[in-house]
């Protein structure tokens, strides 16, 4: 003891120096490569927020076309992939498909998967981002029993997206302007977020040198739990208990319920690490969700009644306002992504489709850093100290 300084949950050590996103947490700011995200979120696209993440600057109309085109060269998946798919069960977790699946392109793209080869990362960063889209559609349409569609390159890449999520053989889909533009704004405002959970789980991983599939799997792995990614499908499936419990009415009661520290529940969707003020995505999230429900006719949804009564009383309370706890993206992503027809259970995957391009900006920033080395934390030891072993036959 002594030796080391103990920081449990990383709450006072940096792990890296970064020039990718700032936040104040403060101020509720989020800037990529310096830029607001309410700007990012206004004026560009998905591929530009990506090409903006990985190189530092937005494209010009010359660079975007190139990076587009790129990209479009890489959409589909290996055939075999549908093998690969068909030994889940159809009721399988999208998480746990997407997690073997990420994984398992390191296995089909065999010139992409030195971490130290700067071109072998170069493509690995295009691939992930290409394919992530088309995989998360087939993981998708394997869970309802529905054929594959492949992409097309021609729609741009969250209308792809949306094209092979719910078009069929027999119906063109035919993407809604609206569903499209949120749908972007969600990729946008979750692409990426610093040092959180899964970014340092991607960077621990790649420091080990192995391949940046296997590395973007493992953070995929860790976005999964409901304390990180898995918080918008279980805010969502909070409101719906909410509403089994007798909707509006007993939003008082849940409250009280998560007030109760033995109680173990927490109001999903609430609080964050870093944001002590307000998140900013949340923010936008909110006007998208605006849009999106008028758009559907779905102003009277009683969910997102819901939503609005638990945020408005819990930012009110005391309880809430002393922790400074607010209503963090995913309180309005869920509710979002519902409108648009995501079921709930695909929620984690599609902000997972979004952080790989942050993930692999992280992944590439570390390698480069000259002064980078293996991740190994250390640890204050609390176990036994030295004693020897009794044979077997003489231990009580
Ligand atoms: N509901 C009720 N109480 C809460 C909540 C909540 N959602 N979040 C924090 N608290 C309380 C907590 O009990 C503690 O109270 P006390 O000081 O009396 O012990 C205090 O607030 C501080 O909580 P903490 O757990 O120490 O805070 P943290 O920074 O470790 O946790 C968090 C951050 C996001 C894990 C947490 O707020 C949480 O579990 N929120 C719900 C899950 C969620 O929405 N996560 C998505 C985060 S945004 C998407 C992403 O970036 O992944």
């Amino acid at each position: 003891t002594g030796k080391f300084t103990y920081d449990p949950g990383f709450l006072s050590t940096a792990s890296c120096q970064s020039a990718i996103t700032y936040i104040d947490g403060d101020k509720g700011e989020l800037l990529y490569r310096g830029y607001p995200i309410e700007q990012l979120a206004e004026n560009c696209d998905f591929l530009e927020t990506c090409y903006l993440l990985l190189n530092g600057e937005l494209p010009n109309v010359t660079e975007k076309a190139k990076f587009v085109k790129t990209v479009n060269g890489h959409t589909m998946v290996n055939e075999q992939m549908q093998f690969f798919l068909r030994g889940f069960r159809r009721d399988a977790h999208p998480m746990a498909v997407l997690t073997g699946l990420v994984g398992g392109l390191s296995a089909f793209y065999h010139d992409s998967t030195d971490v130290q080869n700067p071109e072998h990362r170069a493509i690995a960063a295009i691939r992930l981002i290409a394919k992530m889209p088309t995989l998360v559609a087939m993981a998708y349409k394997y869970s309802i029993g529905q054929p594959y569609i492949y992409p097309r390159n021609d729609l741009s890449y969250t209308s792809n997206f949306m094209r092979m999520m719910f078009g069929t053989p027999c119906e063109e889909y035919v993407p809604n302007d609206v569903l499209v533009r949120a749908m972007d704004r969600i990729f946008i405002l979750h692409a990426d977020h610093e040092q959180n959970a899964s970014t340092s789980t991607v960077r621990l991983c790649g420091s080990s040198g192995t391949n940046p599939f296997a590395a973007i799997a493992a953070g995929v792995a860790c976005l999964w739990g409901p304390a990180h990614g898995g918080a918008n499908e279980a805010c969502l499936n909070m409101l719906e208990d909410i509403q089994k419990m007798g909707g509006v009415a007993k939003v008082g009661k849940f409250i009280e319920q998560v007030k109760d520290k033995n109680s173990g529940v927490r109001l999903m969707g609430f609080g964050h690490r870093v944001y002590k003020n307000y998140d900013p995505r949340a923010k936008l999230m909110r006007e998208t969700c605006h849009e999106v429900l008028a758009e559907m006719g779905l102003q009277n949804d009683p969910l997102f009644k819901l939503a609005m009564e638990l945020e408005k009383i819990a930012l009110e309370d005391d309880y809430f306002v002393s922790r400074k706890l607010y209503p963090n993206v995913d309180f309005y992503s869920g509710i979002v992504q519902r409108a648009i027809g995501i079921p709930v259970s695909l929620f984690t995957a599609i902000f997972a489709l979004a952080r790989t391009v942050g993930w692999i900006a992280q992944l590439n920033e570390m390698i480069g850093d000259p002064e980078y080395k293996i991740g190994r934390p250390r640890q204050l030891f609390v176990g036994a100290t030295a004693r020897d072993v009794t044979p077997i036959a003489e231990r009580a």
